[in-house]
């Protein structure tokens, strides 16, 4: 039996990690995260052109006319990929698509527009690559960044569904009357933690909900009794009892984070923690165990980057890759 050499095992050792690291290299899959995705994926795919800073400048140009387009889109990202994964399918404009939904349409048309001008500059210059899915993600970081948030590198590479269903939403989204004995267990259906689910709800750090969510917590039997005076007085002078509560939401809605509402920052876990939360499922973050140590986390420096991690955790939900799925050359239609 010969006898076991040191030196002729670390030698073996250093040649399969040799050849190890070359197969990771050669199979592509440099950096792909779990969900099979990578980074700079477009990088290369259309010539010379630079994929993501064409759907920016699109993005960007759509915000200086309106600025709603950017929570337009934070939330478009969201309802997109809790239904039916980070697909596109809420994209769709085929009959009985998701997008006719009750809780979808109280989404912003200037929106939907600034991602069909995204897609379409992309299309322009290299038709057939760029998945609908991956523009509403960028389109979401870019939002993001044009609020002064911080940006986060978004993974490529999900491929456009082609099935779009109004029965879907409801059963996979969550509303504002919930607290985290609902919400934990939906996010976790989602494979999103209670920590994502307390990041991820600091999206409403901007945009706006309208006075039929907020006046059940402010008229009534089940008026909160944890609102103090001076935001309830705030809240009812913009929110009268006889506001029109219709869904879809019409009237004057009123801004999520009251004190920096245009800007991407930590200010709406200060709000919570000041008792300051305008829906029930924001304000409820405080009240269980499971998500008030996050939102403390939150409130600080510690958001920038978390909010951005779990952005990378919500966009891979229930992604296409490979041969699965399409790339739509419309982003409101399957193709022909
Ligand atoms: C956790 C449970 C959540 C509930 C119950 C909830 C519910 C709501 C409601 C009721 C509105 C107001 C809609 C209106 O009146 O028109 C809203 C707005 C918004 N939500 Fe959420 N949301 C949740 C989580 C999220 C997540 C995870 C994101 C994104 C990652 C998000 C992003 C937004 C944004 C940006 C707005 C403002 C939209 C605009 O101004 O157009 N929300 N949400």
């Amino acid at each position: 039996m010969a006898a076991f050499d040191p030196m002729g095992a670390s030698k073996l050792q250093v040649l399969l990690m040799t050849v190890a690291v070359a197969m990771f290299f050669l199979s592509g899959e440099v950096e792909a995260n779990s969900y099979n995705l990578r980074p700079n994926y477009y990088s290369g795919k259309c010539g010379k052109y630079d994929v993501e800073s064409i759907i920016y400048n699109e993005i960007a140009k759509a915000f200086q006319q309106d600025n709603g387009v950017a929570p337009g889109l934070v939330r478009m990202a969201f309802h997109d990929c809790f239904v039916r994964g980070c697909d596109a399918s809420l994209l769709l404009d085929i009959p009985n698509s998701e997008k006719t939904a009750t809780i979808n349409l109280g989404l912003r048309a200037s929106a939907f527009n600034a991602i069909d001008a995204a897609k379409t500059a992309v299309e322009s210059v290299c038709p057939g690559v760029v998945s609908c899915a991956d523009v509403l993600q960028y389109a979401t970081r870019d939002s993001v960044l044009l609020t002064k948030g911080k940006g986060w590198t978004v993974y490529g590479g999900r491929r456009d569904g082609t099935v779009s269903n109004a029965a879907d939403p409801p059963n996979n989204l969550p509303v504002p009357t919930m607290t985290p004995t609902q919400m934990i267990p939906l996010f976790a259906g989602k494979g999103l933690s209670a920590d994502d689910l307390v990041a991820l709800s600091g999206s409403h750090t901007i945009g706006i909900a309208h006075c039929i969510f907020v006046n059940p917590r402010i008229y009534g039997n089940n008026t909160d009794p944890t609102i103090p005076a001076d935001f309830l007085a705030s809240l009812k002078s913009q929110c009268p009892a006889d506001s029109v509560t219709t869904n879809p939401p019409v009237g004057a809605p009123i801004n999520l984070d009251r004190v920096s509402p245009t800007k991407f920052d930590s200010q709406y876990f200060q709000n919570i923690i000041d008792r300051k939360g305008l829906l029930t499922s924001d304000q409820s973050l405080l009240d269980d165990s499971r998500t008030r140590g996050a939102v403390y986390k939150n409130s600080g420096n510690f958001f920038n980057s978390e909010f951005g991690r779990a952005m990378q955790a919500m966009a891979g939900i229930g992604v296409l890759t490979g041969n699965e799925g399409q790339i739509r050359t419309n982003c409101r239609a399957v193709n022909p």
